[in-house]
Formats: C-alpha cells, sequence, structure tokens
C-alpha cells in the first residue's frame, strides 16, 4: 500500500445531499459525477441505495458511466441495504459498500435498542455480506467519536477479520477537537496496524471538520471523506477544497503526503454544485467563496499590486478560478464557444451544443459581455434539464405597488398549448398561481432566491425556488434577463422535476 496517498472520499451526493435544501435529480446527480471524475477524486459515495428507487436509479446510472472512480453506496447494516447497494453499483469498474452501525453507548441504547454483543454481531453479517457483492467493503462506527475506545477496537477487529478494507472513525455529531482525533485516530491506526485503510469523516458542527480531518491525516489517516463547498447535514461535512489545499500548500508540514485531485477543477466543481442545489458558498468561505480571492482593503490591495504571495498563499488560477479569462460578446464564434464550454468543464452532444449556442446568440444580443458565470448557468439551467413535462412558453405580467399584480402564462403540456391568467399579492404570487391552476398540481413555495450571475445592470437572474408538491420537495431554475421569466421557468422546472420523480417510484 502507498502510505503517503491520501484517498479522497466524496460523498457530496450521499451525506452532502443529506443537507436541507440539496436535493438532486438523477440528471443533476449524473453532472456532478462526471465532474467529480474530473476533479479525480478517489471513491464517490453516490447515494443510499434502499433509501428509495430514486436513490437506486441515480447510483445505477453513475456506476454505468463511471471509469476511474470507484464508485460507492452506503448500506445499513441490514440485508436488506447490502443487497440493493450491491446491485446498484454492480455495473461499477471499480465499487465499494460502505456499510455502518452505531457503536457510541447513547446509540446502541436509545436508537439501536441492541446489546454490543449483538452490534458487533450485525456489524460481521453485514461486512460478509457485502462481500459477496464486491470486494471492496469499508465498515463506519457511526458516532465513534463517542464510543469507548476498547469497544471501537473489538468491533474493528471483527469487521477486518470479516474482510473490511476500510475502516472509518466518524466524528458524526462534529463533538471532537484536533488534539482529541490525533489521539483517538493515533490508537486506533496503531491497533489496526495496517490491516486495513483508516478514514476519518468529520462534520462540521463546531466548525472543526478540516482541522480535525487534517489532524487525523498527521495521526495517520489515509482516507478523508468530505464534500465539495462542505456541504452535508447540519453544520455540513468537512469542505473536499479546503483539506486538499491545506495538504498542498502546508507541504512543508504534510509533504510526503499528497493527494491526485487535479486542483484547477476545484472552483468549476464547486460552482457546478452551487448552480445545481441553489446554495451558495459563504462568500468567506475558505478556496470557493467569492470573496476567498478578494482584497478590499487599501493596504492589501497595494501589497498584492506590488508583490501577490504579500497577502496570497493560495493563486486563484491553482483552482481553476481563471480572473482573466475570455469574455464572449455577440460577434464570438461556435468554435470559441465550444473552447470555453469544455474549459468550464461542459462536453455537449452536438444537438445540446446547437441548442446552447443559438441561446447564448440570444444572450449575447441582450447583454454586451457574457461572463463564465452566465455561461455555466445557462447551460445548467437550460440546457441540462430534465424532460419537459410541462414547457413554459410566454409571460405577461402587471405589477401594480399599491394593489393586486397578475400574470398570464402560456405553457406546452403534451401537443396541447394551455394559456391562464390569475392575480396575485405580487407578480410571482400570480406567476406561481397561474402555474398550479394550468398544471392541476398545487406546490407550496418553501423557499425562492433570486442571484444575479454576473456583473452590470444587465445581469441574468438566476432564480431557484423550492416548492412542496403533494408533500415531496424539489427545486427548480430559471434563467433570464428577467427576474419574473426567470420565476416562471423556475417554478415550472420544478414541476417537471416532480412529475419526473413521481413517475419512477
Ligand atoms: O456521519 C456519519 O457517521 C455518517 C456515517 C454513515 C459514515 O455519515
Ligand atoms: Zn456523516
Amino acid at each position: 500500500m502507498n502510505n503517503d496517498k491520501i484517498i479522497i472520499f466524496d460523498t457530496t451526493l450521499r451525506d452532502g445531499e443529506q443537507s436541507p435544501g440539496a436535493s438532486m435529480n438523477t440528471e443533476e446527480k449524473i453532472r456532478i459525477a462526471r465532474q467529480l471524475e474530473r476533479l479525480n477524486v478517489d471513491v464517490m459515495e453516490v447515494g443510499f441505495a434502499a433509501a428509495s428507487r430514486g436513490d437506486f436509479d441515480a447510483i445505477h446510472q453513475i456506476a454505468k458511466q463511471a471509469s476511474n472512480a470507484s464508485i460507492c453506496s452506503l448500506a445499513r447494516a441490514v440485508d436488506g441495504d447490502i443487497k440493493a447497494a450491491g446491485e446498484a453499483i454492480a455495473p461499477a469498474k471499480n465499487r465499494r459498500i460502505h456499510t455502518f452501525i452505531a457503536t457510541s453507548p447513547i446509540h446502541m441504547e436509545f436508537k439501536l435498542k441492541m446489546s454490543p454483543d449483538e452490534v458487533i454481531r450485525r456489524a460481521v453479517r453485514a461486512v460478509e455480506y457485502a462481500k459477496t457483492f464486491c470486494d471492496d467493503v469499508e465498515f463506519s462506527c457511526e458516532d465513534a467519536c463517542r464510543s469507548e475506545m476498547s469497544f471501537l477496537k473489538e468491533i474493528c477487529d471483527a469487521a477486518i477479520n470479516a474482510g473490511a478494507k476500510t475502516i472509518n472513525i466518524p466524528d458524526t455529531v462534529g463533538y471532537l477537537y484536533p488534539e482529541e482525533i490525533t489521539a483517538r485516530i493515533g490508537e486506533m491506526v496503531k491497533f489496526i496496524n495496517g490491516r486495513a485503510v483508516v478514514s476519518v469523516h468529520n462534520h462540521n458542527d463546531l466548525g472543526l471538520a478540516t482541522a480535525n480531518s487534517l489532524a487525523a491525516i498527521k495521526a495517520g489517516a489515509r482516507q478523508v471523506e468530505c464534500t465539495l463547498n462542505g456541504i452535508g447535514e447540519r453544520a455540513g461535512n468537512a469542505a473536499l477544497e479546503e483539506i486538499v489545499m491545506a495538504i498542498k500548500t502546508r507541504s512543508d508540514v504534510f509533504a510526503p503526503l499528497y493527494t491526485d485531485i487535479v486542483y484547477k477543477e476545484i472552483y468549476p466543481s464547486s460552482r457546478l454544485l452551487a448552480g445545481i442545489i441553489g446554495i451558495e458558498p459563504q462568500p468567506n468561505k475558505a478556496i470557493v467563496g467569492k470573496n476567498a480571492f478578494a482584497h478590499e482593503s487599501g493596504i492589501h490591495q497595494d501589497g498584492v499590486l506590488k508583490h501577490k504571495e504579500t497577502y496570497e498563499i493560495i493563486s486563484a488560477e491553482s483552482i481553476g478560478l481563471d480572473k482573466n479569462s475570455l469574455i464572449l460578446g455577440k460577434h464570438s464564434g461556435r468554435h470559441a464557444f465550444k473552447d470555453k464550454l469544455v474549459s468550464l468543464g461542459f462536453e455537449l452532444e452536438d444537438s445540446a451544443l446547437n441548442e446552447a449556442f443559438e441561446k447564448f446568440k440570444a444572450l449575447a444580443d441582450k447583454k454586451k459581455e457574457v461572463f463564465d458565470d452566465d455561461l455555466r448557468a445557462l447551460v445548467t439551467s437550460e440546457i441540462i434539464k430534465i424532460p419537459e413535462v410541462f414547457e413554459f412558453l410566454t409571460l405577461t405580467q402587471s405589477s401594480c405597488n399599491k394593489g393586486l399584480s397578475s400574470a398570464a402564462i402560456t405553457l406546452r403540456h403534451a401537443d396541447e398549448i394551455k394559456s391562464d391568467a390569475a392575480l396575485g399579492n405580487g407578480t410571482a404570487d400570480a406567476i406561481f398561481k397561474v402555474i398550479d391552476r394550468l398544471s392541476g398540481i398545487n406546490g407550496v413555495l418553501k423557499d425562492y432566491k433570486v442571484n444575479a450571475v454576473s456583473q452590470g445592470k444587465d445581469a441574468l437572474a438566476n432564480v431557484v425556488v423550492k416548492v412542496e408538491f403533494n408533500g415531496k420537495t424539489v427545486i427548480g431554475h430559471g434563467l433570464d434577463i428577467d427576474t419574473m421569466t426567470a420565476s416562471a421557468k423556475a417554478y415550472v422546472g420544478a414541476l417537471n422535476s416532480y412529475v419526473k420523480i413521481s413517475a419512477t417510484k
């Protein structure tokens, strides 16, 4: 085993997707998975196969398309979960089942209602059964960081003897601080003594997930579980970009340890995820936040102009944020357009490329300069979208600052063109009411966000809505120069997503 390489186990599509509002449809998951391959993660945990038909299908589709990365599904230590995981990942060249059971006294007593001996028996059975589907099995002790050390050793020993190749020690509730992680992981590494890879999985409840992951690496862990932009349950998981850039930037501390991550894909990966789930990293988020490379104060600007390293320990270019990148306009040709999309990580088939080019031309007619973020948003919202059962055609609106507003909308549904109009408390309310009426499906708006995609008064509006239809919450995106048109497109997008999910259930 190469003891210098840190295995990057990305769980954006599993633990990350568990964060409120971050759920994705199959097409969106496939897009993220393709980008994770470009980023060159070693393992991607792409879902929890037993959770739903939709999760199973998404894992299966990704497994069919994966090339190098190992495709992993999570499974509780129960036969049904493991079977679903094994079947879902079956088409992948490299595959892994990740099975887990809780090991802390509080979880065993109150959640599992099982004795420690029973928990060990379940763990052993789970690993043995998982081995019948694939050789690469990971075993996790949920809430390991509040578990008794002696019990942790006993159960990990049993899991290794049953065939587990990776032992994961998660800090499920983000409780420990770095020195405690160093001690705990150091002791487990010594105990396991090379019989399995020791992995860590830190949650960020106290803002320590990255620090704890790095402490674990220094203590001998050789796999880190993390997510793009640090998304995940509650305060999130350890952020992939922070961990890998810390290992790279502080090679004086970490060498000879390294990762195989392609750094230039970090920023495109972060943007793609944020665009799809409609959750922007906080502006001051390390590495990928909007302000991570912005110098506001005069003293800092002066220093950076004289010598970049005065205030920059990482270059923006190294993570793929090209501040001087070519801006396209209405005279840009198809070739430059295609090259630009490829550089942004979008390799479209001919028909999608033609459609994107037409939309780009229409946009460039309205907007002088088309920035990278405009193109990312255009492709994410307008080209790579789920099949449109309902297609938005037109919107006529009138707003009134002292009374009701109105909206008239035309949609295509199958081969039928349908129009209707409604009044509302504000134009957006009127728009959503008409769409409900036209589709016959009532939605409850849970969240509405509008972002200017790039700079300038003519910036594109990117609207993200979260809508609940019949108890199921889905996300929709809409992009347009006009904010209300973008809102209508976003709502129709959410509706299509709901129709698609309902059809696969
Ligand atoms: O946080 C956690 O403990 C997990 C396990 C399932 C690995 O996500
Ligand atoms: Zn977790």
